[in-house]
């Protein structure tokens, strides 16, 4: 079967519509696009769930902020069809913004507290907000069984979580691990706006999160282990540091004496135009608990 865009709700309702009445199951991998092989094996991991796979290609401008990459965020659509294509995929849904968004939309959706005022939500002010709006959509106009999200976002896919659990949105939110470059970069979108010297300089980040996990799960005290991580970024050339943390695995809560249950370090760093994330779990992973 090969893939089929469509470009309206209408139509990504028809084709379930379809696939529910030969009682398939049903799996959405939500994207902005930009495809590369760490979005490949969230559709893998959707095969493993469901019989047919639709990815969402959506630039949702409602997630980024006034100055940051909106506009000049890649926009590849045929290439991405192609590698979707070669995947498997069933289906690629890819909206514009005023079939999301038309004429007279009112309606937020926002997560409160701890969970999205920190990390990336503390640099990003109304980035989750944006994020759930459009996730909530793109779960209720495709009604799939279940959502993968990757972990690189972990904290994004926290506030998913919570958003539909507490919208009753029975759709099963499912987790997928960082993938990696050969050399430890975390697949990202953006790595695409880095320069070959700025390209070589980016592992840093993956490799400066496993000394502090390889420390820190031995009960070792954070303070010095990040205050030598911050060290180590900057002098790579990364500046600045928007934050170098270790939280709860699950609440996002902060740690800053010893690791003493499942948690989670997170980085955000800017190289150049970039903007880099990563995690690393540190103790059992309970992201897809
Ligand atoms: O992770 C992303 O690519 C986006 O935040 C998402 C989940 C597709 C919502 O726009």
């Amino acid at each position: 079967m090969s893939l089929t865009t469509v470009h309206t709700v209408a139509d990504l309702r028809a084709a379930v519509a379809d696939w529910r009445a030969k009682g398939l199951r049903i799996a959405l991998v939500p994207t902005m696009g930009a495809l590369h092989d760490g979005h490949v094996s969230l559709t893998k991991l959707a095969r493993e769930h469901a019989d047919r796979v639709i990815v969402s290609i959506f630039v949702n401008p409602t997630q980024f902020g006034p100055n940051e990459d909106f506009s000049a965020y890649p926009r590849t659509l045929p290439t991405d069809q192609k590698l979707l294509d070669e995947a498997g995929v069933e289906l690629c849904f890819a909206p514009s913004v005023d079939e999301m968004y038309p004429d007279g939309f009112a309606t937020k959706v926002a997560v409160d507290g701890a969970m999205t005022n920190v990390l990336c939500g503390a640099a990003r002010p109304g980035h989750f907000d944006g994020v759930a709006q459009v996730v909530t959509k793109l779960l209720l106009q495709a009604m799939p069984d279940c959502a993968i999200f990757g972990q690189k976002d972990y904290q994004q896919l926290m506030v998913i979580r919570r958003f539909s659990a507490d919208l009753n949105i029975p759709v099963k939110i499912i987790g997928a691990k960082i993938q990696r470059e050969a050399d430890g970069l975390a697949m990202s979108s953006r790595n695409r706006y880095l320069t070959t010297s700025e390209r070589a300089i980016a592992p840093t980040l993956n490799r400066v999160l496993g000394s502090i996990t390889a420390e820190a799960v031995k009960g070792t005290e954070l303070g010095p282990l990040l205050a030598k991580g911050r060290e180590d970024i900057l002098s790579a050339g990364f500046d600045p540091i928007d934050y170098l943390e270790v939280r709860d695995a699950q609440t996002l809560e902060l740690i800053s004496d010893k690791v003493e249950k499942p948690a989670r370090i997170f980085v955000a760093a800017r190289l150049g135009k970039a903007r880099l994330i990563d995690n690393h779990a540190i103790n059992p992973d309970v992201s897809d608990a």
